[in-house]
């Protein structure tokens, strides 16, 4: 049996207030994770056969979020939820199979429940089955009106409710399966005959009940995993819920996570057992991390690649690569495909672009590397920086293996400072350097004895004279 998925991500999000005209409602972030994202990675262990985004308000974004994953239809106008799935009748149309129906701004659905869904969609052999909840708080849903058998007559929106209806705290969470040939078949069926002048999709449990066939419920207790994010609070609460769920997970499977009130980990970040993260940090993106690590506190990082027994405090890493039994921090900075190799010392205010440091490499502090590759056991000394921009063009420094570079060096880019090469401290290098060299580039000292109280008595007098 086929299997079909459409996710409805047109709608604009009114209650957002945004200002943005491109914004559409599903590419709002949990964790740096467009909402709409969550939606299809919890419809990943289904594999289904072919899924059909509709966008709509802001269309070019959403196209862009998930053209990766799903065929996008557009929807150019929105006309209710129905009208909306009208538009992946192209797409859809004919085929025979299973086809699910979700929205997109719907972040915390688990992947359990929709399998649950669909597995009870087969095993009783219904044409149509909705995902519904037993819920505390039914204001604003769909109600699900059942018969005393609880067989499911139709669902009525909390707008059209009765005082008796909304009494009713079984809701439409806005997930079905359908029978994907009948589904299409009966959409033309739904009018717009309700006070929002919409398709409404939910009119089709009616039309498949009064054509005699077999609709079901499948039944969830409790309103976060159906939560739809309609405004910015329900983004915040939302972020909340994902925040600790991902945490939790990671806690469960080895990794300590010493404060999980304060500690942001995406969805997709990947952490070994036995590595501690401290308190205060986010770590985001394709982020990859080892064990034995300590991370953090303070500490940011966003696609991270991080091999075993590192320490990592208070820093900002992004885009990088690092081995093992690396010391970052505090206060450094790596981006723009930084590659720290082994037993490498990172120290406070470091900053590495785009630099390649091999093994054992040591910059303990003050230092800006730039588009460069440094050679084993080389000392990095305090305030050096590789200059390898002219205003226009960036160029790229090469120092050896076992190269001390004194402190306070400026390393002008184009420039190859050679193997067991030896620069002075406070040295302007434009000039490449050979191996085993001694390279000193200042001003030569003169010491002029006995100097000094004539120095300070022309002081004191030009002082005196004001
Ligand atoms: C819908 C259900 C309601 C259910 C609730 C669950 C209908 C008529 N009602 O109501 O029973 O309790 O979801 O959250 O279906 N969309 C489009 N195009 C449109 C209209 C909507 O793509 O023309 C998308 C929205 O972007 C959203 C989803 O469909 O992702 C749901 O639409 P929304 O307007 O939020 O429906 P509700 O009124 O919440
Ligand atoms: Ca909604």
């Amino acid at each position: 049996m086929k299997k079909y998925a459409i996710i409805l991500a047109a709608g604009k999000g009114t209650r957002m207030k945004s200002k943005l005209e491109n914004k559409s409602k599903v590419s709002y972030e949990i964790l740096k994770t467009p909402l709409v994202k969550y939606v299809l990675k919890a419809l990943k262990p289904l594999n289904v056969d072919k899924i059909v985004t509709v966008v709509g308000f802001g269309g070019e974004v959403t196209k862009s979020i998930v053209e990766d994953e799903s065929f996008v239809v557009w929807q150019h106008e929105q006309k209710g939820t129905g009208h909306a799935i009208m538009q992946a009748s192209p797409a859809l149309k004919g085929e025979e199979g299973s086809t699910i129906i979700l929205c997109g701004d719907t972040p915390l659905l688990q992947s359990s429940t929709l399998e649950k869904l669909m597995l009870e969609h087969e095993n009783n052999h219904n044409l149509l089955t909705v995902l519904g909840a037993k819920v505390p708080n039914p204001f604003g849903y769909g109600r699900l009106l059942q018969d005393e058998n609880g067989d499911l007559l139709k669902i009525i929106e909390h707008k059209e409710c009765n005082e008796e209806q909304l009494k009713i705290d079984v809701v439409n969470t806005g997930v079905y399966v359908f029978d994907n040939k009948l589904l299409f078949e009966y959409l033309d069926l739904i009018k717009p005959n309700n006070k929002a002048g919409e398709y409404y999709l939910t009119d089709l449990i009616e039309i498949f009940k009064n054509k005699g066939h077999k609709v079901g419920v499948s039944l969830m207790y409790g309103d976060e995993e159906m939560l739809g994010i309609n405004d910015r609070v329900q983004l915040a609460y939302a972020t909340k819920l994902m925040k600790n769920r991902i945490n939790t997970k990671l806690m469960l499977s080895g990794v300590s996570i010493e404060d999980p009130d304060n500690t942001y980990i995406g969805a997709d970040v990947v952490v070994a057992p036995d590595t501690i993260i401290k308190p205060n940090t986010t770590i985001l993106g394709k982020t990859v991390i080892g064990e034995r690590n300590i991370i953090g506190p303070n500490t940011y990082l966003e696609n991270m690649e991080i091999g075993d027994d590192n320490e990592i405090i208070m820093s900002h890493l992004v885009d990088s690569t690092i081995g093992h039994d690396v010391k970052v921090g505090p206060f450094a900075r790596m981006r723009g495909h930084a590659i720290v190799e082994a037993n490498n010392k990172v120290g406070n205010f470091v900053e590495l672009k785009g630099a390649h440091l091999h093994d054992g490499v040591k910059s303990a502090h003050l230092t800006y590397l730039g588009d460069c590759e440094i050679g084993d056991r080389t000392n990095v000394g305090c305030g050096t920086i590789t200059a390898n921009y002219d205003g226009y063009n960036k160029s790229r420094t090469v120092i050896g293996k076992d190269v001390f570079v004194g402190s306070g060096s400026i390393i002008i880019a184009p420039l190859e400072v050679k193997d067991n090469a030896f620069i002075a401290a406070g040295s302007t290098l434009n000039k490449d350097v050979e191996e085993d060299a001694l390279a000193i580039a200042r001003c030569k000292q003169e010491n002029k004895i006995g100097y000094s109280h004539i120095i300070k008595a022309r002081a004191k007098a030009k002082k005196e004279n004001k």
